[in-house]
């Protein structure tokens, strides 16, 4: 038990490093992507912002794009962005629109600040302050919806249904990206068809295991020609 504690606490000791040495030098540019529990609201609505790991994006967004989805035709869609970090390695790998929506108005405009700073600011961005239960024509310029475990069931079921209501407003071919998948039971619910899971396990922590997943539209919940 100990000896476990002892090893992890090494083992994370390399990329606990650099991200102190990267965080610092974003944070003299002005830049904050630190974890943040906005007060203004509960968990009943919405979880605390803590970026998404940038080796778990890159790794699940890379088998999108191999076997789902194409970067280059992707538009891509974060349910609570958060201060940004996700939107930016979103830009970083080559997606050419992003956009998202975000329930703290402190958090909106850290964002902003930070896309800012880092020169990442465009035209096509579409950025949107609110609750993402409340989206629904806003999703339809959008075929990646990205969420990495931002809000309980009750805002999920709302916010699943209105990406399904997307697309029989605008058939398409949709991708959705479930990072830290708690909540995995209501997109299966909903009819989404699982297209690719994988359970990311941490050295010495065998109870820190967290599941990654993919899904898409089946066919017939959707009426584009191009097939799911
Ligand atoms: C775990 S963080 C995810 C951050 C980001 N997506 C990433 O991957 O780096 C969850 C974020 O969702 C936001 N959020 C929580 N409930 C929300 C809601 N109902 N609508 C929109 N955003 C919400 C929080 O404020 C927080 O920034």
């Amino acid at each position: 038990m100990y000896m476990n504690k002892i090893l992890y606490f090494f083992s994370q000791l390399p990329s606990r490093i650099y991200w102190k040495i990267k965080n610092t030098i974003l944070r003299w540019r002005g830049c904050d992507f630190a974890d943040f529990r906005d007060p203004s609201f509960g968990f009943e609505i919405g979880y605390t912002y803590r970026p998404s790991s940038v080796i778990e994006f890159r790794r699940i967004m890379r088998k999108v794009d191999r076997e789902f989805l194409p970067f280059e035709q992707m538009s891509f869609f974060d349910a609570g962005f958060g201060k940004g970090a996700t939107l930016i390695e979103a830009m970083k790998i080559g997606i050419p629109v992003v956009g998202g929506v975000e329930l703290s108005e402190t958090m909106f405009e850290i964002c902003q600040k930070n896309l800012k700073i880092l020169g990442r600011e465009r035209e096509s961005t579409k950025l949107y302050r609110g609750n993402a239960a409340t989206m629904t024509e806003q999703l339809d310029d959008f075929n990646l919806f990205y969420f990495a475990n931002p809000f309980p069931e009750s805002v999920m079921k709302q916010y699943i249904q209105n990406i399904i209501d997307s697309a029989k407003r605008k058939p398409r071919k949709l991708i959705m990206v479930y990072y830290h998948a708690t909540l995995h039971h209501v997109l299966e619910a909903a009819g989404l068809r699982l297209l690719y899971s994988y359970q990311v396990k941490v050295l010495f922590r065998p109870e820190a295991i967290s599941l990654n997943k993919i899904y898409c539209l089946p066919d017939e919940m959707n009426n584009s020609t191009v097939k799911n």
